[in-house]
């Protein structure tokens, strides 16, 4: 039984990863999450509660903890998603960015290299994003897996200095890793300071729906389990030292996003049409914002057959619906921390 080591576990991707993990890998299954503002045990409380996961709350900076994890699971499988992940809170404080996504890094793949030492049959999958390669200019193609990399925020840095880092770690000590960088995700379990369910509960609340800009930068749009369908796809058939490129082919405006959601919200609280739209305010543009991500994934389509199954459009309303099912875990994210945040975010926008 092999076992695989899933850090990030108990965030948005990472949790919705093991999720699927649980259903489709018979070996142990083991989560290291530091439990950040971001991270929640509660995403994973049914699977730790079956045993189909076994839960550790650790930082992957602790290279002692993750050498113990490697001595104790010998694991053949990582599949790392813990990071800092939000743009807006790198440009407020980039520290804990170059920490966890660069440190940390370093720190899971010296300790893979050194546990593996060579031996056959080991996969280290690290996800990464598609901001690494900055933006585009309107006729520009999508991004490609040679694209140079120009990263405009703290965070996209931080993941670009990572991707370095793993495929050095390829090359150099024959670590046989695979980089995955994918575009924005939305789906269950999302922690709300990202644009979608940010605006699902401020519609929900009847609260002002802060679009930044002219609220025309295109985003390429990917539900959370077409991700993890194509990690899992990586993870069984992914070729080492190569480069899988992720994206939904769903490119749309801010504005469209925030219209669909608009449109669901009054549907899924009987609102007269309009209601929530009434609520858009644009608001002073974010630093650095990147205009506009699409990305090719026709190597990934082609090789590995994978294809996303899912329309942001038909997809929103379940999304807005699972939101209203979950206020508890609403409630309990927002807590006092998240209120700061949102009042140092927005208050003077
Ligand atoms: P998230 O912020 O929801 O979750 C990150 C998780 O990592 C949290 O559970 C947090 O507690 C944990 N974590 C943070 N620092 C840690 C540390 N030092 N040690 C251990 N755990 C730590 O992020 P997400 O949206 O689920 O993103 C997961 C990964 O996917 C990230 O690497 C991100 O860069 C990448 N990604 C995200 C998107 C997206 O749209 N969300 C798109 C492309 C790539
Ligand atoms: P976000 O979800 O933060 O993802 P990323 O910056 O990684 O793409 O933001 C998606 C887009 O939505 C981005 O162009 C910024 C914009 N946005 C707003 O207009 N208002 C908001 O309140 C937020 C959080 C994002």
């Amino acid at each position: 039984m092999t076992a695989w080591l899933i850090t990030g576990g108990a965030g948005f991707i990472g949790a919705n990863f093991a999720r699927m993990a649980a259903a489709r890998h018979a070996g142990p299954l083991v989560v290291l999450d530091a439990l950040t503002y971001a991270g929640n045990v509660a995403n994973i409380a049914d699977l730790i509660e079956a045993r189909r996961v076994q839960f550790h709350h650790g930082d992957i900076c602790d290279a002692a903890l993750v050498d113990r994890l490697f001595a104790t699971y010998r694991f053949d499988c990582v599949v790392h998603f813990a990071a800092e992940s939000h743009v807006d809170r790198s440009i407020l404080g980039p520290q804990p960015f170059l920490r966890t996504n660069i440190g940390g890094t370093h720190v899971l793949l010296d300790a893979a290299r050194r546990a593996w030492n060579g031996e056959a049959g080991r996969r280290f999958i690290h996800i990464s994003t598609d901001e690494v390669f900055g933006d585009l200019e309107p006729g520009d193609p999508p991004f490609a897996e040679r694209t140079p990399y120009r990263p405009s925020s703290p965070y996209a840095a931080s993941k670009a200095a990572a991707d370095h880092l793993v495929r050095v770690w390829q090359r150099t000590y024959g670590l046989p890793a695979i980089v995955i960088n994918c575009g924005n995700n939305y789906g269950p379990w999302q922690f709300p300071e990202k644009l979608i369910p940010l605006m699902i509960l401020n519609a929900v609340e009847g609260r002002e729906l802060p679009v930044y800009g002219d609220g025309l930068q295109v985003r390429d749009w990917l539900h959370v389990t077409d991700h993890c369908r194509a990690v899992m796809a990586v993870v069984e058939k992914g070729e080492v030292g190569h480069t899988y490129l992720v994206g939904g082919d769903e490119p749309r405006t801010n504005l469209e996003v925030v219209s669909y959601i608009c449109r669901a919200v009054d549907g899924a609280l009987d609102r007269a049409p309009g209601t929530s739209e009434k609520l858009i305010r644009h608001v002073k543009d974010r630093p650095g914002h990147d205009r506009r991500y699409a990305l090719d994934s026709s190597f990934l389509r082609g090789s590995l057959g994978w294809r996303p199954l899912e329309k942001l459009e038909t997809a929103l309303p379940a999304l807005v619906r699972w939101y209203l099912d979950h206020k508890d875990w609403t409630d309990a994210v927002r807590s006092g921390a998240y209120r700061q945040y949102y009042e140092r975010q927005y208050a003077e926008r």
